[in-house]
């Protein structure tokens, strides 16, 4: 089953040794982070009014999956075009848009947890997905060159901005699954020690994780940006690392001078339903394997 496409985890997806090691990238007061915005058009204009309320030297991340539903040319541009005016990395739909591995299909190296229809829905949505990118007049060479971690300074730390895990863009060690047992905590703090960051922020597994360790280290999953991630709520996640506290956070953890904290993206829910169904259909790929999250979350409750 691991060697079909949707559930293996192409080589190319593992980073080179050092990949947290050197100068960081960026240096801000307050970074936000956004992964999986799905080409949720509406969750993008929340985040970036929600950004723009942010004083101070700040700095967006958008760590990968902004595209996925919005595969059709014109919906695919205006994504693009919205994020490229930012700083991002790129998580599987990216590249297996933009330079896809052999056999990969849409790259989520999806672990056995999920469901086999899920598997099949998003290989098909990614096919569908790469042709709108095509046609649309974005160069996809930008997509592919975008690279798959990035080290922001926040307060003097070091933070690592992943799409999937410490080893790989599509790996689920960031997993609420795994995070939850107590070998996977083990292994994830591990693995902050080793990278030297002293947090993570990742995204890709969908479902939203803030887990803190000793030594003012954390991981935090933001989930998704572009759909709900607990039972019952119908608004996106972003991350918020900064030194100074947030005004409203949904949830968040104080690390030593880092503030780090889950921000709601309320975005309009009625257009999104809207404008998806035209994307997808009742009866379409992305309409079985997401309608029901979109409308009524997952199937998890938020703890806090
Ligand atoms: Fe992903």
């Amino acid at each position: 089953m691991h060697d079909a496409p949707g559930r293996t985890c192409p080589l190319s997806y593992r980073y080179a040794p050092g990949a947290f090691a050197g100068a960081p990238a960026l240096t801000a007061d307050t970074l936000w982070i956004a992964g999986g915005l799905y080409g949720n058009r509406y969750a993008l204009q929340a985040l970036l009014e929600a950004y723009g309320t942010e004083p101070g030297d700040k700095a967006l991340v958008f760590n990968g999956d902004f595209h996925w539903f919005d595969a059709e040319a014109a919906e695919f541009e205006l994504i693009d075009e919205a994020v490229a005016g930012f700083r991002s990395i790129r998580g599987n739909v990216e590249t297996e848009i933009a330079a896809p591995a052999d056999g990969a299909g849409c790259g989520c190296a999806y672990p056995d947890w999920v469901g086999e229809a899920t598997v099949v829905h998003s290989n098909a949505i990614i096919d569908r997905l790469r042709k709108a990118a095509l046609a649309s007049g974005r160069n996809l060479g930008e997509l592919a060159a975008l690279p798959m971690t990035l080290v922001a300074e926040i307060g003097g730390e070091r933070v690592g901005i992943v799409h999937g895990d410490a080893e790989s863009l599509a790996g689920w060690n960031f997993s609420q699954e795994v995070l939850g047992t107590p070998q996977g905590a083990a292994a994830a703090e591990r693995a902050l020690v080793r990278s030297g960051v002293k947090v993570f922020a990742s995204s890709h597994t969908c479902l939203a994780v803030l887990k803190a360790f000793p030594g003012g280290r954390a991981i935090i999953n933001n989930g998704a940006a572009g759909m709900p991630n607990f039972r019952g709520e119908r608004y996106g996640i972003a991350t918020r690392i900064s030194v100074r506290p947030a005004r409203t956070s949904r949830y968040g953890a104080r690390l030593g001078r880092l503030h780090v904290d889950a921000m709601a993206l309320a975005y309009d829910y009625a257009a999104w339903e809207k404008r998806f169904v035209e994307l997808w259909p009742a009866g379409s790929d992305a309409h079985r394997s997401y309608f029901e999250r979109m409308r009524s979350g997952p199937a998890f409750e938020r703890a806090a």
